[in-house]
């Protein structure tokens, strides 16, 4: 790949693509950054990468960024999407993981014809563990889509959807879903330590037995279901458990009912 790719925001998720991005085997001399905090752009000289705190500060040898990467807070976003707007216009693709953020509110700055991807990518990113969901503006070709998903998957696992109002769904799922599951992680350790074991134990347990029990389901591609039952002997120790999880008004509710409420806070959130 050998596009000019202008990444605008190098905090959390904009170190992980990077690390990506290097990983896979895009040159430095192919990225510039844009960030005013003084440690991101040590961090970006560190990586051999043209950075500055400003956009007429970062210039590529041979010509303008084909892409640029809009990796700062929502609340940030659209301020610089108007620092964009003269020197770049709507020539790049644009892609943004700022989260809530629709693809109205980026192409309203720069133009009818922007050529806008709004990218949902989650926590696990900054592993190279992540889930990104993209959802692409009418003006974006085959090429654009194939460049953001070359991107995005430099952090993981990547997916599409064509009708932007399914990013609050994708928000409430994977978007806010790892929170989900520190907190099983959280809440299965403190069981094991009310059962008895050491706190740092159970904690090791909890941890591994989530992180291992996701790699089989997904490694295996097998429904979780199955897997699910062909842990459970007759009258043994999981199907006790489960009976207590599966119960009326247990897990599947609760957590249905978890998501309907992240889905709905994602749409109020983005005014849509
Ligand atoms: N982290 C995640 O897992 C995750 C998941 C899904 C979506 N996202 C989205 O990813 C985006 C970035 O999140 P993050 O966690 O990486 O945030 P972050 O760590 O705060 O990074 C944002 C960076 O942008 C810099 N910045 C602020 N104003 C700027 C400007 N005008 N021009 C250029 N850079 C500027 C910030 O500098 P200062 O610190 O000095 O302000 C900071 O270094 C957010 O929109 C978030 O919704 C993140």
């Amino acid at each position: 790949m050998d596009e000019r790719i202008l990444l605008i925001g190098f905090g959390n998720m904009g170190q992980a693509l990077v690390r990506g991005w290097l990983a896979r085997g895009i040159q430095p001399a192919r990225l510039g950054i844009v960030d005013p905090a003084p440690a991101a752009l040590a961090a970006a000289a560190e990586l051999g990468i043209v950075a500055g705190a400003s956009l007429d500060a970062v210039r590529f040898d041979d010509g303008a960024p084909d892409v640029v990467l809009l990796a700062v807070k929502p609340q940030q976003l659209d301020a610089v999407v108007r620092t964009c707007a003269a020197p770049l216009g709507p020539a790049p693709l644009y892609l943004s993981i700022a989260a809530g953020k629709p693809i109205s509110s980026i192409a309203s700055a720069l133009g009818p014809d922007a050529k806008v991807v709004r990218a949902m990518p989650n926590t696990p990113a900054a592993v190279g563990r992540g889930m990104t969901v993209m959802v692409a503006s009418p003006s974006v070709d085959a090429r654009g889509q194939a460049v953001a998903d070359e991107l995005m998957s430099a952090v993981g696992t990547t997916a599409w959807v064509r009708d932007e109002r399914l990013m609050d769904a994708v928000t409430a799922v994977s978007g806010s879903g790892p929170a989900y599951v520190f907190l099983l992680i959280e809440c299965l350790a403190k069981a094991g330590a009310a059962a008895g074991l050491d706190a740092a134990l159970a904690r090791t347990l909890a941890t591994a037995t989530v992180a291992g029990a996701g790699a089989y389901a997904e490694i295996s591609g097998e429904d979780p279901a199955e897997l699910r039952r062909k842990v459970t002997s007759p009258g043994g120790t999981t199907e006790a458990a489960l009976r207590v999880l599966m119960a009326e008004d247990g897990l599947a509710q609760l957590v249905e009912r978890a998501v309907l409420a992240a889905a709905n806070r994602s749409r109020e959130l983005s005014g849509t």
